[in-house]
């Protein structure tokens, strides 16, 4: 017997802890030194890989997809992850080179979006930025082929193991189609829950001489 899945969903609450106040007033002009105080208060506080984000594309129909990906930085250039080109999303951003992501770091009840044109790293940088990740991230650069179809599991199993060996031998071994992207924010949402569900929402827009914020109705 299944558990039913509306009880299970009506017995489970959101922001029911103490979550912190967030004064916009104060918030910088610019929206990265927030996400960097945002992020690195989540790591403080415990929360559950923080550094993964929900990456929306769309495919050349228009039509949307989204998935999750590792963050690997933030900077002035944008916020940046890695996949391979040849993969579902890579084909997408092909065809529409734009994105948009989504964190979401529950312990303070708190959301970023970030939105914008994505542009790609030269091979170098996609590479190097591979080679100083783990063994097992080369290893599952390595196998490649991410979103072909895959006719049984044996054919991964011997793949992977093939691909591990290869990622311990040689730590430099290139993950051709291996690609570092970059959004550049045109939009950066900042969301913070609140308990009463009078959250604030303080979202940056880029201008062509800065920043200009707003607030949003929650
Ligand atoms: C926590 C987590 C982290 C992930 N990180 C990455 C990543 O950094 N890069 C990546 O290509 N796929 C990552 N994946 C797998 C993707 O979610 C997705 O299954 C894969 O990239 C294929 O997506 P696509 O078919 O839309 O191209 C991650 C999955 C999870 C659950």
């Amino acid at each position: 017997m299944g558990t039913d899945l509306h009880e299970l969903l009506r017995s489970l609450r959101v922001w029911d802890t103490e979550l912190p106040g967030f004064d916009p007033s104060a918030a910088p002009a610019e929206p990265l030194p927030l996400f960097e105080q945002w992020f690195a208060e989540a790591v403080t506080a415990g929360q559950t890989e923080p550094h993964t984000v929900a990456l929306a594309t769309a495919d050349e129909d228009g039509l949307p997809d989204v998935r999750t990906v590792m963050l690997h930085g933030a900077d002035a250039e944008g916020w940046s992850f890695a996949t391979h080109s040849t993969s579902r999303k890579g084909r997408q951003l092909a065809a529409r080179p734009y994105a948009a992501l989504g964190f979401y770091w529950p312990v303070h009840g708190r959301q970023v979006r970030v939105r914008g044109p994505v542009t790609v790293a030269p091979p170098e940088e996609s590479q190097a930025d591979l080679h100083v990740r783990s063994t097992g991230a080369l290893a599952a650069a390595l196998v490649g082929r991410q979103s072909e179809v895959l006719e049984s599991t044996e054919e991964l199993a011997q793949a992977s193991e093939a691909a591990w060996e290869r990622a311990q031998r040689e730590p430099d071994a290139a993950a051709p189609s291996w690609t570092l992207y970059r959004v550049a924010p045109d939009e950066v949402e900042f969301f913070q829950g609140d308990e009463r569900r009078r959250h604030v929402r303080l979202t940056y827009r880029r201008t062509g001489s800065g920043w200009v914020k707003q607030l949003l109705w929650p």
